[in-house]
C-alpha cells in the first residue's frame, strides 16, 4: 500500500515539471469540503459513502478514465472521478484509489468533498452535481519564469483560446492537449480539460471562466495552471503530458542541470513502479 503511494507520488513529479522543481511534495492540488458543517455522518450515509469510494477505486481500473454514479435510495451519495485526459488505466486507477482513501481524511465527517490530484479528481456529495459547472473556488500554480513582453502573453492567450475551441466546438472530447513552436528553439505546451459529465457548452463556460482569471493571476508567468472543481487549464514551456502512444514521456532536455537530475531520479523510480 505504502509502496503504491510512493510510486504514484514520484510518477507525478515526472510530469509536474518546472513547477514541482520548486515544491517537490506538491502532489495534492487542492480540496474543497463544500461549505458543509462537520458533524458525524449517519450510519446509512457512511455505508453508502464507503461503497461509492470502493466503486470509484475499482471502476477506474476498467473505465476510460471517468465515470459517475449514485448509490443508495433514502440517503444517496453521488460520486464521480475523472482522470486527466492523457491518463488512463493503471495510472488513473492509482490516482483514484489514492484519492478515495484521502478524500475522507481531507474532509472528515463531511457529506461532500472534492479533491484534486495532479492526475485525477474525485468528488462526492449528498446532492446531485452531475453536469453542473463550478467556477469557484479556483486554485492556481505558477512556474518561476516571467514572460518578457506582451506579445508573448498574447500568443499564449491565442493558443489557450484555440485549445478551448478544439476541446468543445471542434470535438466533444472535453479535453485537448497541444503545443506550438514559440521560436526556433522554444515550444509551449498546453492542456484544457473538463469533467466528462459536462456538456460541450458547460465545458466551454467553465474553461472561459478560468481563462478570464488567468489575466490577473497567471499569464505573466511562462508556466501556470489553474483549475476549479470541474475544469482545468495548464500552460508551460516544458512538456508535461503523456502522449498516449509513448510508454514513457521524457520531457525535452533543458539547460538547467538541476532539473535534468531531478528527471533522471524520477524516471528510475517510475521504472521501479512498473516492476512492482
Ligand atoms: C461556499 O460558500 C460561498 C459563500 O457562501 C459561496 O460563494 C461558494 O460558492 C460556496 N462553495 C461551494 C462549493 O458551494
Ligand atoms: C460507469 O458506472 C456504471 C455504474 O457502475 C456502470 O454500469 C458503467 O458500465 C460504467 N461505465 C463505464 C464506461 O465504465
Ligand atoms: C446535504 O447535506 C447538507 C449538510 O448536512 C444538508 O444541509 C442538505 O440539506 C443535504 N441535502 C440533501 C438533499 O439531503
Ligand atoms: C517576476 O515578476 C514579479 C512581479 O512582477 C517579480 O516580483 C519577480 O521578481 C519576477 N521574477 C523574475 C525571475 O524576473
Ligand atoms: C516546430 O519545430 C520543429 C523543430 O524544432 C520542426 O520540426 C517543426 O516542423 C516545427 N513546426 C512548425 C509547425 O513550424
Ligand atoms: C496513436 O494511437 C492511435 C490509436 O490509439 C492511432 O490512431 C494514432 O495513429 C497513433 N499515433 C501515432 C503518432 O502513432
Amino acid at each position: 500500500m505504502v509502496v503504491t503511494q510512493t510510486c504514484f507520488g514520484f510518477f507525478l513529479l515526472l510530469s509536474w515539471g518546472t513547477i514541482v522543481t520548486k515544491a517537490k511534495t506538491q502532489i495534492f492540488m487542492g480540496s474543497n469540503c463544500q461549505n458543509t458543517s462537520q458533524e458525524p455522518l449517519s450510519i446509512a450515509y457512511q455505508a453508502n459513502l464507503d461503497k461509492i469510494l470502493a466503486w470509484m477505486s475499482s471502476d477506474a481500473a476498467t473505465s476510460k478514465g471517468y465515470n459517475h454514479t449514485s448509490i443508495g435510495i433514502n440517503t444517496p451519495v453521488y460520486g464521480q472521478y475523472d482522470c486527466r485526459g492523457d491518463v488512463a488505466e493503471n495510472f488513473c486507477q492509482f490516482c483514484v484509489s489514492f484519492a478515495s482513501r484521502e478524500a475522507p481524511k481531507r474532509c472528515p465527517n463531511r457529506v461532500s468533498a472534492i479533491v484534486w490530484y495532479e492526475y485525477c479528481m474525485l468528488r462526492y456529495s449528498n446532492e446531485s452535481f452531475f453536469g453542473k459547472i463550478l467556477t469557484h473556488p479556483t486554485w492556481h500554480a505558477l512556474g518561476t519564469k516571467n514572460v518578457s513582453n506582451m506579445e508573448e502573453v498574447r500568443r499564449g492567450e491565442g493558443f489557450v483560446k484555440s485549445m478551448i475551441s478544439k476541446a468543445t466546438q471542434e470535438s466533444n472530447h472535453l479535453y485537448y492537449l497541444g503545443s506550438f513552436n514559440f521560436s526556433s528553439t522554444q515550444k509551449r505546451f498546453g492542456m484544457v480539460h473538463c469533467g466528462r459529465d459536462l456538456s460541450n457548452e458547460a465545458c466551454r463556460q467553465c474553461l472561459e471562466a478560468l481563462f478570464e482569471q488567468t489575466h490577473k493571476c497567471c499569464e505573466q508567468n511562462i508556466g501556470w495552471s489553474i483549475w476549479s472543481g470541474t475544469c482545468m487549464i495548464r500552460y508551460d514551456d516544458q512538456m508535461f503530458y503523456r502522449l498516449s502512444n509513448q510508454t514513457s514521456s521524457l520531457p525535452p532536455s533543458n539547460d538547467e542541470t538541476g532539473e535534468s537530475k531531478d528527471y533522471k531520479f524520477v524516471i528510475i523510480l517510475f521504472f521501479i513502479c512498473i516492476v512492482l
